[in-house]
């Protein structure tokens, strides 16, 4: 009798309790058996019938551009990732369980796929994922985290600082071939990067043109293997780089122009050229600093310092050559003039032999004397003159001199013009 009456106690709470559980989360992971560690929903595809593929739905949204990094070739950015598939075991009818059409699990209690992105080179410490996995009626079960991602991009600088980078990040699962999961995407391009421009917290250097996906089977070995990419293309700003490295080499190099007209005498013209060359020098360290050192896809930029540093070097070199040869010059002119001076002495001592008056002044009227002083100096004025006109008369040095300097003039001009409008055009027509 109290057996029966206890048992029956036993069963009125058993109803109540149950009645009270419906609307209750517990009751709902009771029936999905969910309540304590069940190994085979961890370990299991979630597939009653192994043949079927899980199909799993990702997105990556992008919404911060951190570096680009050219040395090492490397993109860091913050991205969000969201991950869908479905649970074929885990599914209920809301009616039963009050309306309940969603309830978080641990991470650790249900399957998931393992998917890795590819180009992947940051720490592990860098992800950050929703420790819960949502689980909705039908059995969709959704996963996001987000990743300060770091991966690595084979970076096209021969345009720089015009750039424009393509970049894939490519997701695959680590173990399991086409046969058990198939990738692919949610959301179509255009709401991928619209999303990403949305939520865009910080850009810095660079712009965020587009995404792209494209969804494609690859084989590895002898099975295939499913594979979703995304396709980040982004643009450089180039506004610091036109300020601090292209308009001061321009600028430089007008520089250089101008200094032919420096005059050859004032001895200024070389240091100043020098000067001009240092100047270039410190702006190919600033460009060192920056860009990779690699053979191929050489950026055109370094090619453009390359050829104005020779330019200017060739200019200093021509500068020597018309100081040498001004020098040369000067020196066969002095020899010249040194004979005639010597040779204008002794007429002038002969002079005074014969005319008798290059004796003591106090032997002279004053007239006389005015008249050896008028004489005097017009002999110094005719010596001048001599001098002056030897000046203005160069020699063959100084007109090969000259020569040289036009031709060469005339070369560097066209030469650094070509050069310039050679830039101008490449960078304009890859830009459009
Ligand atoms: C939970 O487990 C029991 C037996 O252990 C099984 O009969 C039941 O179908 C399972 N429920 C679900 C939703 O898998
Ligand atoms: C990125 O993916 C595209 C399309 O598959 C491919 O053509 C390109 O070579 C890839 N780029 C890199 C750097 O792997």
């Amino acid at each position: 009798m109290a057996a029966l009456r206890a048992l029956f106690f036993l069963a009125l709470f058993g109803v109540c309790s149950s009645q009270m559980s419906e609307c209750s989360y517990y009751g709902l992971l009771e029936y999905l058996n969910l309540t304590a560690s069940n190994k085979v929903l961890e370990i299991m595809r979630p597939v009653t019938n192994w043949t079927r593929t899980t199909s799993v739905q990702m997105d990556v949204f992008v919404y911060g551009i951190l570096d680009v990094d050219e040395k090492s070739q490397t993109v860091t950015s913050h991205t969000w990732m969201e991950t869908h598939w479905t649970n074929e075991f885990l599914t209920w009818n809301p009616l039963d369980f009050c309306g309940i059409d969603r309830v978080t699990v641990p991470r650790s209690m249900v399957w998931i796929p393992d998917i890795i992105i590819e180009e992947d080179s940051s720490d592990s410490g860098c992800v950050q994922k929703d420790p819960v996995v949502l689980l909705e009626p039908n059995g969709a079960m959704h996963t996001s985290a987000r990743q300060r991602l770091t991966y690595t991009c084979q970076l096209n600088l021969t345009l720089f600082p015009f750039d424009m980078q393509r970049c894939n990040i490519t997701f695959r699962s680590l173990s399991s071939d086409v046969r058990s999961i198939r990738l692919g995407t949610v959301n179509n391009d255009t709401i991928l990067t619209r999303i990403s421009e949305w939520f865009m917290i910080t850009q810095g250097e660079w712009r965020l043109i587009k995404m792209e996906t494209v969804i494609d089977d690859i084989l590895i070995g002898e099975t295939y293997w499913s594979k979703v990419l995304f396709i980040v293309t982004l643009e450089r700003k180039p506004m610091l780089y036109v300020i601090i490295l292209i308009v001061p080499l321009f600028y430089l190099l007008v520089l250089d122009l101008a200094s032919f007209f420096i005059s050859e005498d004032s001895g200024e013209k070389m240091g100043f050229k020098v000067t001009i060359l240092l100047s270039i020098s410190v702006l190919l360290l600033i460009l060192k600093d920056i860009l990779p050192s690699t053979e191929d896809n050489l950026p055109m930029i370094a090619q453009f310092c390359a050829s104005v540093f020779t330019m200017v070097w060739l200019s200093v070199l021509e500068a020597m050559l018309m100081s040498f040869l001004t020098d040369l010059d000067n020196y066969c002119g002095k020899k010249a003039q040194s004979s005639v001076a010597i040779q204008l002495d002794i007429q002038l001592e002969v002079k005074c032999h014969k005319e008798k008056i290059c004796f003591p002044p106090d032997q002279l009227s004053d007239h006389d004397l005015l008249k050896l002083i008028l004489e005097e100096v017009k002999a110094a004025q005719q010596e001048v003159g001599s001098h002056k006109k030897d000046e203005r008369e160069p020699g063959c040095y100084r007109k090969l001199a000259k020569i040289i300097n036009y031709v060469f003039f005339a070369s560097y001009f066209v030469t650094v013009l070509a050069c310039i409008v050679f830039m101008c055009t490449n960078w304009i027509e890859n830009e459009s």
